[in-house]
């Protein structure tokens, strides 16, 4: 494939990006409920070997089997359109209403996977390897009772550990975060509302919910914090301070910039086309005396937060998000935030680090970008330190705005 700028010899292995395209002729009325389809290139020694796209064949997409049925729910009725992650050997599609959807290395749908039989609830498309353990851990939720359920996988993939946590009703949670030693819950306050289903997704803004953070110890444990009304759709890292207390980083949406963005994904116009959206936020919580402390770091309108996962629930300098055609950097040490322009729209950075590296940027963020008119992408190499243009590899096609992804090295 055409490549601009040279292709490190040592990114060799798959990129992958799910994200929701619709069959032809289809309008799922909301960009959350298309269909999945995973988009790959596989690179080796400097060369783009290949891209591909395939459906992520569900149950949903080969036989239009309803998610919400007389019998109840099939969690292997969904789209399995939001992310794509490998765990144990696994590539598995995943989206935060069903079961995971495990795939080949070359995108043939293997098919619905439960862990043997142990996983009974949804898994969320955000789960979180823990770098030291090489756990999973993940969580479930749902329109009816209980609503939320932990889960952790052992690093060889055996469902070890599922236990329900209490939350007082059915919202929409689409991230959380771990530390070294607790998980970070999100209950805030977009509910599900069954006189929605069947209208794109069935969750509404509701100001009587209110808002929480819960950190939960080992032990099951949740101490939970007040705080002001916002959605999350995705953190960035958390981590424990030398006080004992958990720090979280995450794109926050105030109230209006919810309403303004979820209107515009609920309907058919361009999803980063709303003026308002997410800003960078810190919330340190305190388990010991129930404190809680808020701040906003930045006023950037930013998303898809990312950073090196070697450092997932530790101390982490850097953390790279995309605005509507930048990507943005942030550096927790100097506060400084920088934005390199690209004239196009990136998707999701995903960092991938360099072998030996030398620091934590020391790698490279891929990006699918694509221009303004929305008619040709590519493949974005960036030097993750300096966010220099390092290569890009030219797409045969369009590859329209999607969700996440993730670099799968050869081994
Ligand atoms: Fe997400």
């Amino acid at each position: 494939m055409p490549v601009t700028g040279t292709l490190p010899e040592e990114l060799t292995g798959r990129y992958f990006r799910n994200g929701p395209n619709p069959l032809p002729g289809q309008d799922p009325g909301h960009w959350f409920t298309g269909h999945g389809m995973i988009h790959g290139l596989r690179l080796r020694d400097g060369r783009a070997e290949w891209y591909r796209n395939r459906w992520v064949r569900t149950r949903e997409f080969t036989d239009s089997a309803p998610f919400l049925g007389p019998n109840g729910i099939d969690l292997t009725a969904v789209a399995a359109n939001t992310s794509v992650v490998q765990h144990a050997g696994r590539i598995l599609a995943l989206v935060e209403n069903g079961l995971p959807y495990e795939m080949t290395p070359e995108l043939d749908t293997v098919g619905p996977w439960d862990f043997g039989g142990r996983l009974t609830t949804a898994m969320t498309a955000h789960p979180k390897q823990d770098p030291v353990t090489g756990e999973l851990h993940f969580f479930g939720y749902g329109f009816f009772a209980p609503y939320l359920t932990y889960h952790r996988l052992s690093a060889t993939g055996e469902l070890v550990d599922s236990r329900v946590v209490d939350v007082p009703g059915p919202t929409m949670i689409h991230d959380f975060a771990i530390t070294e030693n607790h998980v970070v819950w999100l209950d805030l306050p977009v509910v599900f509302d069954m006189d929605l289903v069947g209208r794109g997704m069935p969750y509404r803004w509701d100001d009587s919910y209110g808002a929480r953070l819960g950190v939960m110890d080992r032990g099951g444990r949740v101490t939970w914090f007040e705080v002001d009304p916002c959605y999350v759709f995705h953190v960035g890292n958390a981590r424990e301070d030398a006080a004992g207390r958990v720090v979280l980083d995450a794109a926050r949406y105030s109230p209006g910039a919810f309403a303004e963005t979820w209107s515009h994904i609920g309907g058919s116009a361009n999803p980063a086309a709303g003026a308002d959206g997410a800003r960078l936020h810190r919330w340190v919580l305190d388990p010991a005396s129930g404190a809680v402390r808020e701040e906003q770091l930045d006023d950037r309108v930013v998303e898809f937060p990312t950073f090196n996962e070697d450092r997932l629930g530790r101390t982490s300098r850097f953390l790279y998000t995309v605005s509507s055609d930048a990507v943005v950097k942030y550096d927790a040490v100097t506060g400084v935030g920088r934005t390199r322009d690209l004239g196009a729209r990136p998707g999701e950075a995903v960092f991938v680090p360099a072998s030996g590296a030398r620091s934590e940027d020391d790698g490279w963020l891929l990006s699918i970008v694509t221009d303004h008119a929305g008619e040709g992408s590519e493949l974005l190499v960036l030097g993750a330190a300096d966010l220099d243009h390092v290569a890009s590899v030219r797409l045969p096609r369009r590859v329209p705005a999607g969700f996440h992804g993730s670099w799968i090295a050869d081994r």
